[in-house]
């Protein structure tokens, strides 16, 4: 038996979709356990790319059973274009369950996550705009509506009137925008229920029981360690817990359950978004690495920025998430550079910090150290074993795992399955 969760060990877009889908070939059982469709996870299979926001990236194999924990956020609409979309192309949807208690994005959050934005002026978060935060904060609030008041006929139109109430004097009166229409909101709502109703239950009992059955459950967390709510760069975050423990929570099982964390991280670092960002190029090379690594957001097309490894995040990932290994992804959109560079600690007030720094104020003034390495100019990406890639890219790697403290146990060279060198046996 083994259970892996695998996370997102730097600001998100690490590769988790294509992770996750190679990993998905030996479990029974994908399970998402946080964030909603502000996540974009793209898995190449044959040829054909699919993005998936919501959906876990095991539906794409025929036989895994596919969860949307409790921990989540669900947008109907957008979960059900995104079945269609995947019917549409010959993916058999039937394998998915959703929990019962995730909470549900409505329409009036996407109002108040761009009021919000728009209020905040240069003080945006630069949030994905799905209304993420605003549901996470009905949750929180005890005002939400979960899947289960969404599918019950007699619940959903007396929580759907006492949580509007409240929602439209808050768009009207505070941002000034429109509000909605109780009757037309609730009609729309039912409708999108009764094709949702099937895949609702307790996924709790699902996982738990297929744990105890000795079969392989592999949990795909969504955004990155630094985005989350309490150990990321807040305020600069998501409203969800991205890192390892939230995969109990979100799902509702122990954390006796977990035997192995993976984190993914690529081979240089992005960000979409506002917030700190200590190696961030704006120079010639970051845009060398947006363009060779097509670094453009999956859910917004916004470009990501990008900058070089950054081990003093590596090392806080790898220690609030209890890291086994590191999966470095898209090494090869790094061929072609005459030199790479790695940020083993930052410089603070003329002193040396290997650790993240919880002020924003020290953050601020970080400095990053780097060590310099010879690139490699070879296509590393038809390369099958570790023994043959180049000896440069090897050193680099090596060095990625020893100043991140956790061993290098997946490399990725492109965006296809088979475009993966195992390291370490993980099942
Ligand atoms: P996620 O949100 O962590 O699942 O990552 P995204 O899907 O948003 O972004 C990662 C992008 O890199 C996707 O377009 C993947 O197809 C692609 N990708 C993943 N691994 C590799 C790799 O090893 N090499 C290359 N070149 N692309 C990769
Ligand atoms: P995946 O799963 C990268 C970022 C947004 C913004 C902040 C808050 O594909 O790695 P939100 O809409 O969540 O309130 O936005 O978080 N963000 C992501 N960045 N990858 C993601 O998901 C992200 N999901 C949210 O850009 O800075
Ligand atoms: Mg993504």
């Amino acid at each position: 038996m083994s259970t892996v969760v695998l996370i997102g060990a730097q600001w998100g877009d690490e590769g988790k979709g294509k992770v996750t889908d190679f990993l998905a070939e030996k479990a029974q059982m994908v399970v998402r356990y946080q964030g909603g469709n502000n996540a974009g996870h793209t898995v190449v299979v044959d040829d054909r790319e699919f993005k998936l926001h919501l959906i876990p990236s095991g539906i794409l194999y025929e036989n895994k059973v596919c969860i949307i924990g409790n921990g989540t956020v669900i947008d109907p609409k957008v979960l059900l274009e995104e079945l269609k979309s995947l019917r549409d192309r010959g993916v058999n949807t039937d394998n998915l369950r959703i929990s019962s208690k995730a909470h549900v994005i409505m329409p009036y959050h996407q109002r108040i996550d761009a009021a919000d934005e728009e209020s905040k002026g240069n003080q945006k978060i630069g949030t994905t705009g799905r209304g993420i935060g605003p549901a996470y904060m009905d949750k929180s609030a005890r005002v939400g509506v979960r899947m289960a008041d969404l599918v019950d006929d007699e619940e959903f139109p007396k929580v759907l009137e006492s949580a509007l109430a409240q929602k439209n004097r808050l768009l009207t009166e505070y941002y000034g925008v429109e509000g909605f229409d109780y009757k037309e909101l609730l009609q729309e709502y039912q409708g999108y229920a009764q094709e949702l109703r099937g895949y609702v239950e307790d996924v709790s009992v699902l996982v738990s029981g297929t744990i105890e059955e000795g079969r392989n459950v592999l949990f795909e967390g969504a955004q990155g360690t630094m985005l989350d709510l309490d150990h990321g760069t807040y305020p600069f975050v998501t409203s969800s817990h991205p890192v390892a423990a939230s995969a109990c929570l979100g799902t509702g099982i122990g954390p006796t359950k977990i035997d192995k964390v993976i984190g993914v991280a690529k081979a240089y670092i992005t960000r979409v978004g506002e917030g700190p960002f200590p190696t961030e190029l704006f120079d010639e090379t970051g845009k060398f690495i947006r363009k060779q690594g097509h670094e453009f957001g999956t859910t917004t097309g916004r470009p990501r920025r990008c900058g070089w490894f950054d081990a003093v995040v590596a090392r806080y990932s790898a220690r609030i998430n209890g890291l086994d290994y590191l999966s470095i992804t898209k090494l090869d959109v790094l061929s072609g550079m005459d030199t790479i560079k790695i940020c083993t600690g930052y410089k603070y007030k003329g002193e040396v910090m290997n650790e993240f720094p919880e002020s924003r104020k020290a953050l601020a003034a970080c400095e990053p150290i780097y060590e310099e390495y010879p690139g490699w100019k070879e296509d590393i990406s038809a390369v099958r074993k570790y023994e043959d890639l180049p000896d440069t890219t090897k050193r680099y790697l090596e060095r990625l795992g020893e100043v991140s403290g956790v061993p290098v146990g997946i490399i990725g060279i492109g965006p296809k399955r088979s475009q993966t060198i195992i390291m370490e046996k993980l099942y």
